[in-house]
C-alpha cells in the first residue's frame, strides 16, 4: 500500500465512523475514560508521545460492539484524561494483515515520523480442528500522527526469525523501544509448539534492530515454564527505580493462593537482567490487579520522565456482558507506576487532579449500620476514604461501601478486617449476564486503618489500596443515573471521607 487513500477497507471504516459516530450521545459514553468511538475495542496501542500530544490507538472492530477483523483506532489527549477521537489509523487489508491487524507499539523515530510496530495475522486456511491458520508475522507503518502507510517490505519479522520449536500463530504483539545502546528493540508473546489438545506455554522473545526496519533476534527474555497461565499476551518490559519488570497477559490462569484467579489475568515479573544472556532474572511475581476487568497493559515514557500504564478495562471473560451497547470497551486511567521493596504500585495519573470539581469532605463519621452523607454521591467522582475502629478494643467487623446504588441496583466494596480481605461485588448491578460478579484481595499490610481511593466512572470503578500497592478494577453496567453512595459498618467504625466530582 503506497498511500492510506488506497485502501479501501479502511476509507470504509472511516467514513463508517464519521456517519455513524456523532450519533452516540455523550450521555451514553464514560466522562474520562476512553472508550471505542464506536463498536468494539480491546487492548490499548501504540501508547505514544507525538507532536505534543500523547497518542492511543487500539484493537477495534467499527461495525459492530464484537471482536471482528482487527483495525486500529486511535485517539490522543494533551492531559491523559480527556481524549479526541481520530480516524482509524490502520485496517486489515494487506495479504499479511487479511485477518487482522493486532497488537502492538508506536515511538518517534529520530527523523520525526511515528512509527507503529503490530502484529500482521494472515489467514492462511484451516486447522485439522477447523480453526483458522492465522500466520502471525510483526510490521511496521510510518506516519505523521493521522495517517499511516503500511511499509512496502512488511512483515519485518516473520515465523522463520523465531528459534526452533516455537509456534507460528503463536507470534504477536510487539512492544518497541529505543534503547540506551542506540539500537531498536522489540519483544513479543510466543509460546512452543503445541498438540491441540494441550496447553502451550509462554515465552517472551527480544528482537533488535539500528534502523527498526531490519531486526535480528535477540534473546528469550523470559519463559512461563507451565507456570502462569499458558500463551502470555502483550508483553510490554522497561527499567524503574533499579529493577527490570516484565508485564505480560497470560491466557488460562489457574486460581492460585490469593494472587492469582482464573481466567485472562495480568502478571509482573519483576528482577534484574542477565548480562550475559539478556534474559531477566526474576525476584518476584505478582498480579498486576486483583479485579475483574483488567488486562492487555501497555506503558510509555512520559516527557517528564513517569512510566505510565493503561490497559483494557474488560477481560475476555467477561465480554458477554457488552451486547446491545453502540461501544464496548474502554482503557483504564493511566496510571503511574514506581516499584518499592519488589512490588509494582499504581497511582492515577496527577493530570486527573485537574479534573476534579466540588469538594465535600468529612472527619471523623462514625458509621454504624447504614449512612449517607450529604453531597457524597454520583458516577463519576474520585472518592478518598480512610476508615479505623471506633473502639480498638471492639473493632467493626465488617465495613461496606455501596456505590452505583438505586432502587435494586448496587455494587459494593467490602472489608472484613479480620481476615485483611477486599471484596469487590457487582452482582446487583444490573448484569444480564452470567459474567465473574466479584473478586477479592487480601491487604498485604495493615496498620489498623483502611486507606482507598475509589475512581467512579459512568461504567465503571478503580480501587486503589493504600499507597496503590494493590489495584482492583471492574465494569458496572448500572445505569449512570443510579448514583448514590452509602457506607455501613458491622460493628462501629470511624471514617474520613473525600470527594470530587470528575470533570
Ligand atoms: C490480547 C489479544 C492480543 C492480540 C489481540 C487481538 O487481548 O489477544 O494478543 O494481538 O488481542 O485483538
Amino acid at each position: 500500500m503506497s498511500n492510506y487513500t488506497d485502501s479501501e477497507t479502511l476509507y470504509a471504516a472511516r467514513r463508517h465512523e464519521a456517519l455513524f459516530s456523532g450519533k452516540i450521545s455523550d450521555d451514553v459514553r464514560p466522562v474520562y475514560h476512553l472508550p471505542a468511538r464506536i463498536g468494539w475495542m480491546n487492548d490499548p496501542n501504540g501508547f505514544s508521545f507525538y507532536q505534543g500530544k500523547y497518542h492511543l490507538f487500539y484493537q477495534y472492530y467499527p461495525y459492530d460492539s464484537k471482536w471482528g477483523p482487527m483495525h486500529w483506532g486511535h485517539a490522543v489527549s494533551t492531559d491523559l484524561v480527556h481524549w479526541e477521537h481520530l480516524p482509524a489509523a490502520l485496517a486489515p487489508d494487506e495479504p499479511y494483515d487479511d485477518f487482522g491487524v493486532f497488537s502492538g507499539s508506536a515511538l518517534v523515530l529520530p527523523d520525526g515520523r511515528h512509527l507503529l510496530m503490530y502484529t500482521g495475522v494472515m489467514n492462511a486456511g484451516k486447522n485439522p480442528d477447523g480453526s483458522i491458520d492465522g500466520r502471525q508475522t510483526q510490521c511496521i507503518a510510518f506516519g505523521d500522527g493521522v495517517n499511516y502507510v503500511k511499509y512496502e517490505g512488511n512483515p519485518v519479522i516473520d515465523s522463520s526469525m523465531l528459534p526452533e520449536g516455537f509456534d507460528p500463530q503463536n507470534f504477536r504483539d510487539p512492544k518497541i523501544w529505543l534503547g540506551s545502546d542506540g539500537l531498536f528493540h522489540s519483544v513479543m508473546g510466543a509460546c512452543n509448539k503445541y498438540d491441540r489438545d494441550e496447553l502451550p506455554s509462554g515465552r517472551i522473545v527480544q528482537y533488535k534492530s539500528h534502523d527498526a526496519i531490519h531486526w535480528e533476534f535477540e534473546c528469550i527474555l523470559a519463559e512461563n515454564r507451565g507456570r502462569v497461565g499458558s500463551m502470555w499476551e502483550c508483553p510490554d518490559t522497561f527499567e524503574l527505580d533499579g529493577k527490570q519488570v516484565l508485564l505480560v497477559s497470560p491466557q488460562d490462569m489457574l486460581a492460585e493462593s490469593n494472587e492469582f484467579a482464573s481466567g485472562n489475568g495480568t502478571l509482573a515479573l519483576i528482577g534484574h537482567l542477565d548480562e550475559e544472556t539478556g534474559a531477566l532474572v526474576e525476584e518476584s511475581m505478582q498480579s498486576i490487579d486483583y479485579g475483574i476487568d483488567f488486562y492487555a497493559t501497555q506503558t510509555i515514557l512520559s516527557p517528564d520522565g513517569r512510566r505510565i500504564m493503561v490497559a483494557w478495562m474488560q477481560n475476555w471473560d467477561s465480554i458477554s456482558m457488552g451486547g446491545h451497547r453502540p461501544w464496548f470497551g474502554q482503557v483504564v486511567v493511566p496510571r503511574e507506576l514506581s516499584v518499592r521493596d519488589g512490588r509494582l504500585y499504581q497511582w492515577p495519573v496527577r493530570e486527573l487532579e485537574s479534573a476534579r470539581r466540588n469538594r465535600v469532605a468529612y472527619s471523623n463519621v462514625e458509621v454504624e449500620g447504614e449512612t449517607m452523607l450529604e453531597g457524597i454521591s454520583g458516577r463519576s467522582v474520585d472518592l478518598t476514604i480512610a476508615v479505623r475502629p471506633y473502639d480498638e478494643d471492639d473493632p467493626y467487623t465488617e465495613f461496606t461501601i455501596w456505590f452505583a446504588k438505586g432502587g435494586q441496583f448496587h455494587s459494593s466494596i467490602r472489608f472484613r478486617p479480620a481476615e485483611l480481605m477486599l471484596k469487590i461485588n457487582r452482582k446487583h448491578s444490573g448484569l444480564r449476564r452470567a459474567v465473574v460478579k466479584d473478586r477479592k484481595c487480601q491487604l498485604l499490610s495493615y496498620d489498623g486503618e483502611l486507606r482507598l481511593r475509589v475512581l467512579l466512572d459512568r461504567y465503571s470503578a478503580e480501587i486503589f489500596v493504600g499507597e496503590g500497592e494493590q489495584t482492583l478494577t471492574m465494569t458496572v453496567p448500572t445505569d449512570p443515573a443510579l448514583d448514590g453512595i452509602s457506607f455501613f459498618a458491622e460493628g462501629k467504625a470511624v471514617m474520613d471521607v473525600e470527594k470530587f466530582d470528575l470533570v
